[in-house]
C-alpha cells in the first residue's frame, strides 16, 4: 500500500487537545490517524530567513513535518492571495476581492518554497494528497521538481460559475496549475459543471465522458467527493452528554426554554448578520416565540488579520446587543452570543439540546456542522436543521427547512416552522438526513478519494498524438 503523504496549511497539531474551529483540519485528523502517513503544513510560525527544512516529528502512526514561512510571503500566501482573492471568488463575494500582482508572487513562493521542502521526503510510490485554495499550484511545483507520482487535490470550498471565476486575472493559469493533478476533488456536482465548463468555453480543454479532463499535453479527472463527518463519534458524544455536567448546566440556564443554535467560524461567508436579523425578525413578527426561545451563537474569532473579518466583528457585536436591546426581559437574553471553541462533547451536547440548528452560509463548499447537528440528534426527540440553500450540505439534507440567506422574513419563517413542528414531521425530516449522514461519513469520503487516485491514471491511457486535439462530444 502506498504511503499516504497530505498537504494541508492548517496542520491539527496531536499535542492540543482543544478542537480547532475548521471544516479542513478537523476532517484530515480523523482521515490520518485511520491509516496513518506523512502531514506536511505551515508550522503556524512565520521567521525572516525561515530554513529551507521543515521540523519533522512522529505521534502514533503519523509523521508530521512543520514548515516556518518568511513573514511577508505568509502575509502574501494567506491573507493576501488565499483570503483576500481566492475565498471571496470561490464565496461568489466579488466586491470584497482584492487581487494585486504582490499576493499572487508570494502564493506561488509560498507553494515553490512548500515543493522544494517536501521533495526530500517523499519516495516515488508516494501519493500525495493536497488540500484546499492554499496549495492549488503545489503538484506543478512538485512536477518541475521532477515528482512523477501520483497527486491529487481536493477543494474544501466552492468553485464558482465562469461568469464569477473569469473575474480572477490569473484565472487561466490556476486552472493550467490544477491540470497538474491527476485528481481534482470539489464538493458537489455544481462545483464540477462550473469548473468543467470553464475548462471546455473558456481555455480550449476537452472533457471526456466521466470526467477526464484534457487540457494541452495533461489528463486530469475532475469529480464530486461530498465530504462528511465522523458520525459514530458524534452519536457516542451526543448520547454521553445525557446526564452530563454540562447538559445540567445548560438545561439550567435555558430554564425550560427552546434553544436554536448556530455554530460558525466569524466569517463573511457564514451569513450572521442575516441569520441575526432572522433571529430578531423572528421576535418581532412571532411574538408568541418572545422569552420562550432562546438563541445561541457559537462563533469563534477567524482570520483576524483580515480587514473584513474585523468589520464583520464589529457589525455582528452591534446587531447582537441591538436584538438584546429590544427583546431582553429581566429573565431572558434572547441572544446568546460567544466567540470562543468547544471540545467536540460540548458543541455535541449543545446540537442535542437545540430544538432549531440554523445553518445559513451564503455559500459553503458543504458545512460540517450541519452534519454534526443532525448527527447529534435524539432519535426520539430531534431538532429540525434550518439549512441554506447554497451550502454544499444541501444537496444532501433534504430533510431539512432549506431557505435563501438572503430572505430574512424566509429564515424567520422557517424558524418559526421549526420550532412549532409536530414530533412526527421532525422524525420523518431526521431519518431523511441522518441517513446521508450515517452512509457518507468522513471515512467513506477518504476511502472513494484514496481508491480513486490510486487507480485514476490507469483510465487515462498512454499519451497519444490525440491528447489535447480533439474535444469529444
Ligand atoms: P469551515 O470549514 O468553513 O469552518 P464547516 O462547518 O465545514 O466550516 O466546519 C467547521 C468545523 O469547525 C466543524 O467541525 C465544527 O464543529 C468546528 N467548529 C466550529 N466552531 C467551533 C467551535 N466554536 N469550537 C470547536 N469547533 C468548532
Ligand atoms: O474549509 C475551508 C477552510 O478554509 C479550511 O481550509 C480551513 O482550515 C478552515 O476553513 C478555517 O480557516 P483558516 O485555516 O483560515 O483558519
Amino acid at each position: 500500500m502506498a504511503r499516504l503523504v497530505i498537504v494541508s496549511n492548517r496542520v491539527a497539531s496531536p499535542k492540543e487537545r482543544a478542537a480547532k474551529a475548521g471544516g479542513l483540519a478537523v476532517a484530515l485528523r480523523e482521515a490520518l490517524s485511520q491509516r496513518g502517513g506523512l502531514w506536511f503544513g505551515w508550522s503556524g510560525e512565520t521567521e525572516v530567513n525561515p530554513p529551507e527544512a521543515p521540523k519533522v516529528f512522529r505521534s502514533g502512526r503519523v509523521t508530521y513535518a512543520l514548515l516556518d514561512l518568511d513573514p511577508e510571503d505568509q502575509r502574501a500566501h494567506y491573507a493576501g492571495y488565499a483570503n483576500g482573492t481566492l475565498w471571496p471568488l470561490c464565496h461568489y463575494r466579488l466586491g470584497l476581492l482584492t487581487f494585486r500582482r504582490a499576493d499572487w508572487e508570494g502564493y506561488r513562493r509560498v507553494n515553490e518554497h512548500f515543493a522544494r521542502a517536501l521533495l526530500p521526503l517523499l519516495k516515488p510510490d508516494d501519493m500525495i494528497w493536497v488540500h484546499d485554495y492554499h496549495f492549488i499550484p503545489l503538484a506543478a511545483e512538485l512536477r518541475k521538481l521532477g515528482f512523477a507520482g501520483r497527486i491529487g487535490y481536493f477543494h474544501h470550498i466552492p468553485w464558482p460559475t465562469p461568469e464569477v471565476y473569469l473575474s480572477l486575472p490569473s484565472h487561466a493559469a490556476l486552472v493550467d496549475d490544477l491540470s497538474h493533478y491527476d485528481l481534482v476533488g470539489l464538493q458537489t456536482e455544481n462545483d464540477v459543471r462550473a469548473l468543467l465548463t470553464y475548462i471546455s468555453s473558456e481555455i480550449r480543454g476537452w472533457i471526456a465522458p466521466g470526467g477526464t479532463v484534457g487540457l494541452k499535453d495533461r489528463r486530469f479527472r475532475v469529480a464530486a467527493y461530498p465530504i462528511g463527518i465522523d458520525a459514530d463519534a458524534f452519536v457516542k458524544d451526543a448520547v454521553k452528554s445525557v446526564g452530563s455536567e454540562e447538559e445540567r448546566r445548560l438545561n439550567e440556564s435555558l430554564a425550560g426554554r427552546d434553544l436554536a443554535v448556530g455554530v460558525d467560524r466569524l466569517d463573511y461567508s457564514k451569513g450572521l448578520p442575516g441569520k441575526f436579523a432572522a433571529f430578531g425578525e423572528l421576535l418581532r413578527s412571532y411574538p408568541e416565540h418572545r422569552s420562550k426561545v432562546t438563541m445561541m451563537q457559537v462563533a469563534p474569532l477567524s482570520r483576524s488579520e483580515v480587514a473584513e473579518y474585523q468589520a464583520l466583528r464589529r457589525e455582528l457585536e452591534e446587531l447582537g446587543g441591538a436584538i438584546n436591546g429590544e427583546f431582553a426581559e429581566f429573565d431572558w437574553v434572547p441572544l446568546r452570543y460567544l466567540n470562543r471553541p468547544f471540545q467536540r462533547a460540548t458543541l455535541a451536547a449543545i446540537y442535542r439540546r437545540a430544538r432549531v440548528g440554523v445553518v445559513t452560509p451564503l455559500r459553503d463548499g458543504m458545512n460540517l456542522v450541519a452534519k454534526e447537528y443532525i448527527a447529534a440528534q435524539d432519535p426520539e426527540n430531534p431538532g429540525v436543521l434550518v439549512l441554506s440553500r447554497f451550502a454544499g450540505a444541501a444537496d444532501e439534507l433534504k430533510g431539512s427547512l432549506l431557505v435563501n440567506p438572503y430572505d430574512i422574513e424566509g429564515m424567520a419563517a422557517a424558524m418559526d416552522r421549526a420550532l412549532i413542528m409536530p414530533l412526527e414531521e421532525r422524525r420523518e425530516r431526521w431519518r431523511t438526513n441522518m441517513e446521508k449522514v450515517e452512509t457518507n461519513t468522513i471515512h467513506h469520503w477518504c476511502q472513494r478519494f484514496i481508491d480513486e487516485l490510486t487507480t485514476v491514471t490507469d483510465q487515462f491511457g498512454p499519451a497519444g498524438e490525440t491528447w489535447g486535439h480533439a474535444r469529444p462530444q
